[in-house]
């Protein structure tokens, strides 16, 4: 394995489980230092050399501010936000309440934009970064009994598309990761039959299964790291094919 981000620095939301936690293992095994961060405490089991954590919702401002500063405390930079944060509420229209639509779109929009504005402002003053957002296929197509969810994820698509654009004078990337659906715990917030449900998914991909969170967080990865110097404001499609048709 190369240590080829040796040196940066990450914020990854939503870190504690799923495709957050597989980023984070991602990014410090090629030598970045990566501050984990969740709403939920287990995130505090990443913690060693190289990962620091913090607890806290995505959706409130004071978390955003909190944890760019405690990247430049920590570990002095910040050159990778990966927003990865995300949830879902699953009802038909008629039956989502005006509290649902909130909080979705309070933790996958509005936690995207502030970790994003805050990112941006420490990348613009260090010469540079990279903005990841984790999307879905939702972020292209709509999803039916996800209104909130696929709006959100509309949302921040293009959210994305202005960071690239304001963050190209100053040496900042955004891209957005599109997912197909996942084999994560994100899924049991869906229904009941989750895990018979995200098996019918599986054969809606035209690969014919789901994904693990280790493929996509190669996506993430590969968007994060110079890799890919010359993509920005891109949803890039990791979906099996679902969006292809
Ligand atoms: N699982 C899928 O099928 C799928 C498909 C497409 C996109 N995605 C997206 O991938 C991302 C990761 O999801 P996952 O599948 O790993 O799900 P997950 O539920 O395993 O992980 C999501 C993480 O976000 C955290 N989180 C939720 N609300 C938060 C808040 N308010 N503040 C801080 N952290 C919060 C959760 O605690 C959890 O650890 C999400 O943005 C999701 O929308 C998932």
């Amino acid at each position: 394995m190369t240590r080829e981000l040796a040196g940066k620095v990450a914020l990854v939301t939503g870190a504690a489980r799923g495709v957050g936690a597989a980023t984070v293992a991602w990014l410090h095994a090629r030598g970045a230092r990566v501050l984990a961060t969740d709403i939920r405490p287990e995130v505090e089991q990443l913690a060693h050399d190289g990962v620091a954590v913090l607890v806290g919702d995505v959706s409130e401002e004071d978390v955003a501010v909190r944890s760019a500063a405690a990247a430049l405390e920590r570990f002095g930079g910040l050159d990778i936000l990966v927003a990865n944060a995300g949830r879902s509420v699953n009802k038909p229209v008629t039956e989502t309440t005006a509290a649902d639509w909130d909080e979705v779109m309070s933790v996958n929009a509005r936690g995207a934009f502030l970790h994003a504005r805050e990112a941006f402002r420490v990348m613009r003053d260090n010469g540079g970064g990279a903005i990841v957002t984790v999307g879905s296929f939702a972020s292209t197509v709509g999803l039916a009994e996800a209104a909130a969810y696929s709006a959100s994820k509309g949302a921040l698509a293009q959210l994305t598309k202005v960071l690239a654009l304001e963050g190209a004078p100053h040496g900042i990337r955004a891209n957005v990761v599109a997912p197909g659906v996942i084999e994560t715990d994100l899924l049991d917030t869906f229904r009941a039959d989750s895990r018979a449900y995200l098996r019918s998914f599986g054969d809606a991909h035209p690969l014919g299964r789901v994904a693990q969170p280790e493929e996509i967080a190669e996506v993430i990865g590969f968007l994060a790291s110079p890799r890919s110097a010359f993509v920005t404001g891109a949803v890039v499609a990791a979906d099996g094919g679902y969006t292809a048709a």
